[in-house]
């Protein structure tokens, strides 16, 4: 099957970056057509329909996310049971929405649209937040969709279901976006280059709060660009789902005892995540730790639904593997038995030949900026026992990659400190030291990577070539730190063709900068 979602030839891996036109984009990658929405003046964001008419009565709808691919409720691949959730948000003005979606540009089928209310900053400046759910899909297939505002078509598009079972998978991983810099910007367009399936955003998906505002200001402009580039960012959430975790600028405010919380009361729009995104639901009903919140939750509530707090940990299969999503925020505790029962459960139920892990805060980092943070270290010996191969992280605004080891922790250690300074856990590293990536594939234990370079500013200058600079006393100085790359912004490229994964780190200049292969025994 023709990948139609793949960009222009003339625009793949390797060329020198260009900005490209509007025409190109809309031929080569887009996944949807935009038609007709345009700038309204302030910045990239919102975007308006014209007017159909020079003298049309009213003024035209301003769009403040245009329409974006969300994975939606569905953790187990079964084939025909599939759906996949359009969303997009408008400023609060009523309107009538409708959505066709088919195998064809016949389409055929209408998704029901549902709308909610969100507050904004202010009293006066909220949006609506629109859904259209597209059921009973196939797996591994191509859908067209069209979105329709009245009589009037906004997007006609298409994306692909995810893969079953047997099918090869390319997904990018990044984490630490920012304020829209051009380190974000690059990390867009060329992780929108490399043609992933899918994105898994490793947290702090938006600066500085979480804020609905600011995924308007700073997510959405960058991520689903009307003209792409690598100064402008590109349409990749309209094309590919992103799965995203929450992490520490995800969350808002600080309680009495400075530790974070969303303080509703303060920002009545926090807590974009369970508002914008649109997860799988199948982690804990009631997770020991959620997500805690200060102020009146009615109107938070209202528009989060069922999907507070039980989408801050979730699961997921794409095909060959098995992700899970884990809340690594400080108001969790690792060492509580719920989450460890939750983890038992989720790994050890799945039959994918690949298990991999995604949380914010990396339980080994060999950097300085969060050093003290390691408190899901404890985690370590339950993920080697039920079979994980990979640890995605995000939180050191750096690229790390660590060998292969197991870890035994010498207890609990200050992992339970929630809200502490310093959770470091102590113990002791098995280190695989003949896993080269090359030539000898198959690890023994966990590969920890860290890709919290995707925007923010980066931490730990020099220490791309300063491994001295790795090993810490805390540590016994053990070298466990295999790669580091600090120097540029960079995003991770996975692809898994049935028992091999390879890895490559990409920089924003859309240079390798790291690459290694894993197999199966
Ligand atoms: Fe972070």
């Amino acid at each position: 099957m023709p990948d139609d979602r793949a960009p222009d030839d003339s625009l793949s891996l390797h060329q020198p970056a260009r900005e490209i036109t509007r025409r190109e984009m809309l031929r080569a990658a887009g996944g949807l057509t935009f038609l007709a929405l345009v700038p309204t003046g302030r910045l990239a964001f919102p975007f308006a329909l014209p007017a159909t008419t020079p003298d049309a009565p009213t003024a035209p709808l301003l769009f403040t996310a245009l329409p974006y691919i969300q994975p939606g409720d569905n953790s187990r691949l079964v084939a025909g049971a599939e759906s996949v959730v359009v969303a997009w948000q408008t400023e609060p003005r009523a309107s009538t929405f409708t959505v066709e979606y088919g195998l064809t540009t016949s389409y055929g089928r209408t998704a029901a649209v549902s709308v909610t209310a969100r507050p904004g900053p202010t009293a006066d400046d909220g949006h609506l937040n629109y859904t259209a759910a597209l059921t009973a899909l196939d797996l591994g297939r191509t859908y067209r969709y069209r979105v329709r505002e009245g009589a009037r078509t906004v997007v006609e598009g298409y994306f692909t279901t995810r893969k079953p079972r047997g099918t090869p998978i390319r997904f990018v991983a990044f984490g630490d976006n920012s304020y829209g810099d051009p380190g974000q910007r690059a990390i867009a367009w060329y992780a929108y280059q490399a043609r992933p399936d899918f994105v898994v955003n490793t947290g702090d998906n938006v600066y500085e709060s979480g804020l609905d505002s600011e995924y308007i200001k700073y997510f959405f402009p960058v991520y689903n660009t009307d003209v792409g580039g690598p100064t402008t960012g590109a349409p990749l959430i309209r094309t590919v789902p992103f799965y995203t975790v929450l992490a520490n600028h995800d969350c808002h405010g600080k309680d009495a005892n400075k530790h974070p919380v969303a303080d509703l009361e303060k920002s009545p729009d926090a807590l974009g995540y369970f508002t914008a995104m649109h997860l799988p639901l199948n982690g804990p009903t009631a997770p020991p730790q959620p997500m805690p919140l200060v102020g009146d939750p009615a109107a938070f509530l209202a528009s989060a639904g069922s999907r507070y707090p039980r989408m801050g940990t979730y699961s997921f299969d794409y095909g060959d593997a098995h992700f899970l999503c884990l809340d690594s925020n400080v108001y969790v505790d690792p060492t509580d038995p719920g989450w460890a029962a939750f983890i038992e459960q989720d790994l050890s139920s799945t039959d994918a030949t690949w298990k991999i892990v995604v949380y914010h805060h990396p339980a080994f980092n060999v950097g300085n900026q969060h050093y003290a943070e390691q408190q899901l270290r404890v985690l370590a010996p339950q993920l080697e026992r039920l079979g994980v191969s990979l640890v995605l992280n995000g939180h050191e605004h750096i690229y790390q990659r660590t060998k292969p080891f197991t870890f035994l922790p010498d207890g609990p250690g200050a992992a339970r400190d929630v809200g502490s300074g310093n959770r470091l856990v102590h113990g002791h590293f098995t280190i695989d030291e003949t896993y080269d990536g090359s030539r000898v594939t198959t690890p023994k234990g966990i590969i920890y990577i860290t890709t919290g370079a995707g925007g923010k500013e980066l931490y730990d200058p020099g220490y791309s070539t300063a491994p001295e600079k790795w090993l810490h006393a805390e540590d016994d100085h053990v070298a466990y730190a295999a790669r580091l790359f600090t120097d540029l912004h960079s995003f991770t490229v996975i692809e898994i063709d049935g028992g091999t994964l390879t890895l490559r780190q990409i920089d924003e200049h859309n240079a390798e900068v790291d690459r290694i292969r894993i197999t199966k025994a």
